[in-house]
């Protein structure tokens, strides 16, 4: 190993250690800025802390900053002419987009921004990502699946078709972890399990040494003070939560993995880490869409004398659905992935289904639970997924590409 990456070892244990240590002194701080929620999944009403997520975001900052003359400081030193400008380009875009994000999450969570815009912020986070791939790489074609090289050829340049799919990598990948959330550890849970996932995945793509390594270190050059601090946050966020991530440590974690994936240049094979995402992201569409009506809240609902919780519902008159709201109940409900009840409340005009998250349908299957199983099971299943996506990745790719 080398010294810069046992520099950068270093650094990640000190972000661990200094996020434990700052989390605690800061509670009160929020809480007096008035950056607190109420733990909805509780009976005690009491207040937690919120958006600590951001104090994660400046440690790792701090890290990096401290790590980038270690990783370029010799380089520069011996030989100046060639020093490798684009790859210090990358890490400070890496960087920008991180603190971009942070202030617009930041800023979400203290004004509570409607939906519409918090699509729109992490789009703006991403201008200066795409802007630097298109100074530095701006590959833009794809390699086409084996079976459709016949009709198509080896390869299709998408052009500008193929920024619209980064900007889509961005918007997804922060929305999507904002969207599993709601109870205690989940977002911080699932965030460190794709990181660990991602890692993994970058150390075995180094092992192998098949292609140039440099965008895999640049990934685990990322990742370790990144795990180092959200490993800290969720000892905080763990049920029962003494903090709330927030919006901002959402956005955060998201815009990390996307810049990975794309500057990286394995932003297909980052998505397989997101599969319990994409399913969840698939199930909310009705919702988010409003087909069907969407409340601001979708967790599940507390049950104060089993001390569990169950599928939190959403209520609304029959005749005010239209055809794709009626559709997608009825294609769900026909699936055994929806629990519907027709026929209810004043006048037996409304209907009261389960809101469309993973967490309801996790509850519906397996019946009402204690939130801490609840997150367990959920993170077992984004471990599953990512057995599943090396599997997907190494052998199944191979019947596809020419790896
Ligand atoms: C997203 C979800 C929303 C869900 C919320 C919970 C969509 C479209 N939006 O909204 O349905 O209710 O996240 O995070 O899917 N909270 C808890 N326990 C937790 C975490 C959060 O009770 O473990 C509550 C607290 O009251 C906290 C609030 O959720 O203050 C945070 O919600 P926020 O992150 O602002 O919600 P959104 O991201 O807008
Ligand atoms: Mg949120």
């Amino acid at each position: 190993m080398t010294t810069d990456l046992w520099c950068l070892i270093l650094l990640s244990i000190g972000a661990y250690l200094i996020t434990s240590r700052i989390i605690p002194r800061f509670r009160d701080v929020f809480i007096r800025a008035n950056l607190f929620g109420i733990d909805l999944c509780k009976s005690t009403g009491a207040e937690v802390p919120e958006a600590v997520g951001v104090l994660c975001g400046c440690v790792f900052l701090v890290c990096m900053f401290l790590f980038i003359p270690a990783r370029f400081g010799q380089e520069f030193i011996r030989q100046k002419e060639s020093f490798p400008h684009h790859e210090l380009v990358e890490y400070i875009t890496a960087l920008l987009g991180v603190t971009c994000i942070l202030l617009l999450g930041f800023a979400d969570d203290v004004l509570d921004v409607p939906w519409r815009v918090k699509l729109l912020l992490p789009a703006i986070a991403a201008l200066p990502m795409l802007l630097v791939y298109y100074a530095t790489f701006d590959i833009t074609f794809v390699v086409v699946p084996k079976p459709l090289r016949p009709f198509v050829g080896q390869s299709i340049d998408l052009g500008w078709l193929y920024y619209m799919y980064m900007m889509m990598v961005v918007v997804f990948s922060t929305n999507a972890i904002n969207i599993l959330a709601g109870i205690n550890g989940l977002e911080c849970g699932q965030t460190v399990v794709i990181a660990l996932s991602v890692l993994s995945y970058n150390c075995f793509e180094i092992y192998m040494g098949e292609v140039p390594s440099h965008a895999h270190y640049f990934s685990v050059h990322l990742l370790l003070p990144f795990i180092g601090t959200s490993a800290a946050l969720l000892r905080y966020n763990w049920y029962p939560a003494q903090v709330f991530v927030g919006d901002t440590y959402c956005y955060f974690s998201g815009m990390l993995f996307a810049t990975i994936g794309i500057l990286g240049h394995f932003s297909k094979t980052l998505l397989l880490f997101f599969i319990p995402q994409v399913i969840n992201f698939v199930y909310s569409v009705p919702q988010i869409f409003h087909f069907v009506p969407c409340p601001r809240h979708r967790l599940p609902r507390y049950n104060k004398l089993t001390n569990n919780i169950e599928m939190s519902t959403v209520r609304f008159k029959q005749k005010d659905l239209k055809f794709l709201g009626r559709a997608s109940i009825g294609i769900l409900e026909s699936m055994g992935l929806l629990s519907v009840q027709r026929n209810v409340g004043e006048n037996r005009e409304y209907t009261e289904c389960n809101n469309f998250t993973l967490v309801n349908l996790i509850l519906k299957l397996f019946g009402p639970m204690h939130e801490r199983s609840t997150t367990i099971i959920i993170l077992l299943i984004q471990i599953l997924c990512s057995c599943a996506a090396f599997a997907i990745r190494y052998p199944l790719a191979r019947l596809f590409y020419d790896v």
